[in-house]
């Protein structure tokens, strides 16, 4: 099987170009499983509710359902960080398209970053893996900011995850310290899919800093893309070489927890 990050720059408001960016990269990439960034069809640096309100989108949009069509007729998973709307909630989430729909399904980012808050709603939805049976996969979701809380990755790994996506926005490069040791610690391969470009919104820079990633199991990285400019990066991944949590005859890293202990 074979897992992609698509770096690239969205332009901020621009949805139908940022679509169709994203729809070229969907037919003509060739992975089993496409990971775009976070709000990949419009920008990022929303300025307060009212504006994210005029962009977001119901998961069972025209919008989602047109690559959930394509996800289907391509037989191809798509994990699409987007602005949505749910009745008078809105949410930072990434979609997660497969190819048999009824696995598909809604992350919701859990901890908003900086002034996010101003624009996105709290989630009490969580974390949450997709046994796809079929293919013998099972996925787990992040967004950006989730990386630095390890309670994020081990949940998800506790939840089965062999696979774990990160739709980014990054705006610092320490996460490359960290993200390594997630995948190492919870025996999981661990996918960022970052942005690159940089948002002037009232006068302000925000720029990002590309270096999508590709971990290994082993916390070893497959493929690191560069700082700046759009690129693909493609691994092939066994999920299933993940499932023993043991590295030798006595110790197993999920059973030898002590999570009476923790905090
Ligand atoms: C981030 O969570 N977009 C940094």
């Amino acid at each position: 099987m074979k897992i992609a990050a698509v770096q690239f720059c969205p332009i901020f408001g621009e949805v139908e170009a940022n679509k169709a960016k994203i729809e070229n990269y969907c037919t003509s990439i060739e992975a089993d499983i496409i990971v775009f960034p976070e709000l990949a069809f419009t920008g990022y640096d929303f300025l307060n509710k009212e504006e994210v309100r005029k962009y977001a989108v119901d998961f069972k949009s025209d919008l989602i359902q047109h690559f959930q069509n394509i996800s289907t007729k391509t037989d191809k998973i798509f994990v699409i960080g987007f602005a949505e709307s749910d009745t008078d909630k809105l949410y930072n989430s990434a979609a997660i398209l497969c190819p048999n729909s009824n696995y598909s399904d809604v992350y919701r980012k859990v901890h908003l970053f900086y002034k996010e808050r101003f624009c996105f709603d709290q989630t009490d939805k969580g974390y949450f893996v997709i046994d796809y049976k079929e293919k013998n996969l099972k996925l787990g979701t992040l967004i950006c900011y989730d990386w630095r809380f390890p309670e994020a990755t081990r949940t998800v790994a506790i939840k089965g995850a062999d696979v774990v996506v990160c739709p980014s926005n990054l705006v610092t490069k320490v996460w490359h310290i960290s993200t390594p040791s997630r995948a190492l610690e919870n025996k999981v391969y661990f996918v960022v899919a970052n942005r690159i470009g940089t948002e002037n919104r009232n006068g302000v820079d925000l720029e990002f800093n590309g270096g999508s990633a590709i971990y290994s199991y082993n916390g070893s990285a497959m493929q690191i893309a560069a700082k700046d400019g759009e690129e693909v990066i493609i691994s092939e991944i066994f999920p299933e070489e993940t499932r023993k949590k043991s590295f030798n005859e006595i110790n197993d890293i999920f059973a030898d927890r002590r999570p009476e202990l923790y905090m």
